[in-house]
């Protein structure tokens, strides 16, 4: 289980994380839901152990490892990993090369084939290309999805997966969570859309760096469709 416990975060005198209790089981799909500037990328910022990005206050554990001080590449060696909001470019780095990398098992051709068909992506048309800008960011994260499905880390966080892409189908991006829960990972999705977020199992709602509310995602989008869909006071909450 990954754990955050009284996680507060104050850069430069500014609160943005207050005093958040999160838990993360094996085998399950999450949402961090929210409105923009509410807090999330900060969480995953968090969990991943960004440079910058320490609590000021509180701890974060792996099963019952104390993680707070490690790393990155340490929280990612142990099965922890992040699609950034960002894609990825690597110059000089053909697609296929890219998906073989970073596995603890080899990866043969038909395994990056199946995982480039699973992102929507022709195998035979992407395979040789470069992960450079001659591919659009939306390519680019499809292809980061697909490097997820080969890893096959523990716990996945994926910050707004469906932002800055053309035509990105939330079914295409479901249906890789699913198939990382079938694999065994946890995954986390940071989404401000209710479309993703009613297709998690559970979660948390977030609105200035608070947990508004917990629990099943339906009653979560509920909540957020009733009220921060029409706020009038965004990311100032208030009873009620
Ligand atoms: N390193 C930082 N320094 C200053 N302000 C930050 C920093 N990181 C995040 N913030 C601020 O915290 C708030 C929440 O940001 P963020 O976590 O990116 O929200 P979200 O991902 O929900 O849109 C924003 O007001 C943002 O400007
Ligand atoms: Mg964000």
């Amino acid at each position: 289980m990954l754990k955050l416990e009284n996680v507060s975060y104050v850069v430069d005198g500014k609160r943005i994380l207050t005093n958040l209790n999160m838990e993360f089981r094996e085998n399950r799909k999450y949402v961090i839901l929210g409105t923009n500037g509410a807090g999330k990328t900060s969480i995953a910022n968090i969990i991943m152990g960004l440079e910058g990005y320490k609590p000021t206050e509180g701890r974060i554990y792996l099963d019952d490892e104390d993680i707070t001080d490690l790393p990155v590449y340490e929280r990612a060696k142990r099965g922890i990993s992040f699609q950034w909001q960002e894609p990825v470019r690597f110059k000089g780095i053909k697609v296929s090369d890219y998906l073989k990398l970073g596995g603890k098992l080899k990866v043969s051709d038909e395994d990056v084939m199946r995982a480039l068909s699973a992102v929507n992506l022709s195998p035979f048309l992407y395979m040789n290309r470069y992960v450079d800008d001659n591919l659009s960011g939306g390519e680019r994260k499809r292809i980061e999805l697909a490097s997820l499905l080969l890893l096959k880390p523990r716990y996945v966080i994926l910050d707004e997966p469906d932002s800055g892409i053309d035509i990105m189908s939330i079914d295409m991006i479901v249906n890789v969570i699913e198939r990382l829960v079938s694999e065994r990972s946890s995954v986390i999705v940071i989404t401000h859309r209710e479309e993703i977020a009613k297709r998690m199992d559970e979660g948390y709602l977030i609105c200035s760096g608070v947990i508004l509310m917990k629990g099943e995602s339906d009653k979560l989008v509920e909540y957020y469709k009733e009220k921060c869909d029409r706020c009038d006071h965004i990311n100032i909450p208030v009873n009620g």
